[in-house]
């Protein structure tokens, strides 16, 4: 088993390097455009394996030769937001690196599962299906597994509960329209809304809702430990054939009352790809915020479509 991470930022080079930890692939390429950061960081990432005590091979490279048939590509390289940016700010300077990186990386690898990172990040799994000429269950972004993590981890801190035995799902777009149903949301089968007051649990929506800008305004940057740790859960659904259920970005076709659209939603992540898009059946308020979602991701398409073609 073979993964290219491309890009060796923040997100690329945790992801490589949390994957490596986890002893499932036999070889992980990080390429980046910037010389030397690649190689540097593999070379010191390799360097912990003997202290680690994994046996995966860690390569960095400028050069997509060597990313040649991987099973997986995980797609970071792109710019983060600062302080006061949206994602839909990224669009214009991202689409270009998906251009190239996509299409370079596609044509080493044409049977290869592709994991997209970087942000808008429904609008550049769009880019990418369409750049890779990938079928679509060969291609999913990972967006909705954080912010699960995020809306659990929140709820563990007002609760004082374990975030092991909380069980949730956000679902939509990667943008402050995203959905935490909150209806579905259990601790350790107690249902949350009986729990806590809707105050709280509005609170804790929005905090989710905003949780990669609240990290932007601490950091400067955005977020790449949690990131890294949910990339990292798809891929190992991916290679070990987990069969993981996983709030991931799928290509709807109808799903949701949406098509041509990714979105998130939870998918099952197996060696076949996307194997199956899962459909909750939501009441009426929250099908009316999926759809506002869904209208915002459809809007940034639209722009994505004409970058494509330019
Ligand atoms: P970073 O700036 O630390 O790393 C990005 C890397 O991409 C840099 O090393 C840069 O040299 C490289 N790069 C730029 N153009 C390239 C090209 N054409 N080919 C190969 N490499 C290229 O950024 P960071 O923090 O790693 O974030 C990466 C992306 O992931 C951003 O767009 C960010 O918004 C997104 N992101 C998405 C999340 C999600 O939940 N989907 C969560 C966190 C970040
Ligand atoms: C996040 O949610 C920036 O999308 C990134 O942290």
């Amino acid at each position: 088993m073979k993964v290219t991470v491309i890009g060796a930022g923040n997100v690329g080079a945790s992801t490589a390097y949390g994957l490596a930890q986890k002893n499932i692939v036999n070889e992980i390429v990080l390429i980046d455009v910037l010389e030397g950061v690649p190689q540097g960081k593999a070379l010191d990432m390799y360097q912990s394996a003997p202290v680690e005590g994994y046996d995966t091979r860690i390569i960095g490279t400028n050069n997509y030769a060597d990313t040649k048939n991987s099973d997986v590509i995980v797609m970071t390289a792109g710019k983060p937001r600062k302080p006061g940016m949206s994602r839909e700010d990224l669009l214009s300077v991202n689409i270009e690196i998906v251009k190239d990186a996509i299409g370079k990386a596609a044509k080493e690898s044409p049977n290869a599962f592709l994991i997209v990172v970087a942000n808008p990040l429904d609008a550049m799994c769009y880019g990418a299906l369409k750049v890779s000429g990938f079928p679509s269950h060969r291609v999913c972004g990972m967006a909705g597994i954080l912010d699960t993590a995020r809306f659990r981890a929140f709820i563990a801190m007002e609760l004082h509960m374990s975030v092991r035995d909380i069980d949730a799902i956000v679902l939509g777009g990667h943008g402050d329209t995203m959905v935490p149903v909150t209806r579905l949301t259990m601790v350790g089968g107690v249902p949350l809304t009986s729990l806590v007051s809707k105050e709280r649990i509005d609170a804790m929506v929005t905090r989710t809702q905003n949780g990669g800008a609240e990290i932007v305004k601490l950091l400067g940057t955005s977020a790449w430990y949690a990131p890294a740790a949910a990339t990292v859960e798809t891929v190992e659904s991916y290679v070990l054939d987990q069969k993981r259920v996983l709030p991931s970005a799928a290509w709807l076709q109808g799903q949701y009352g949406v098509k041509d659209l990714f979105m998130g939603v939870p998918v099952v992540v197996g060696r076949g790809g996307v194997e199956k898009i899962l459909e909750i059946p939501l009441n009426d308020d929250e099908k009316a915020m999926f759809k506002a979602s869904a209208d915002k991701v459809r809007a940034t398409v639209e722009e994505t479509k004409v970058l494509l073609n330019k």
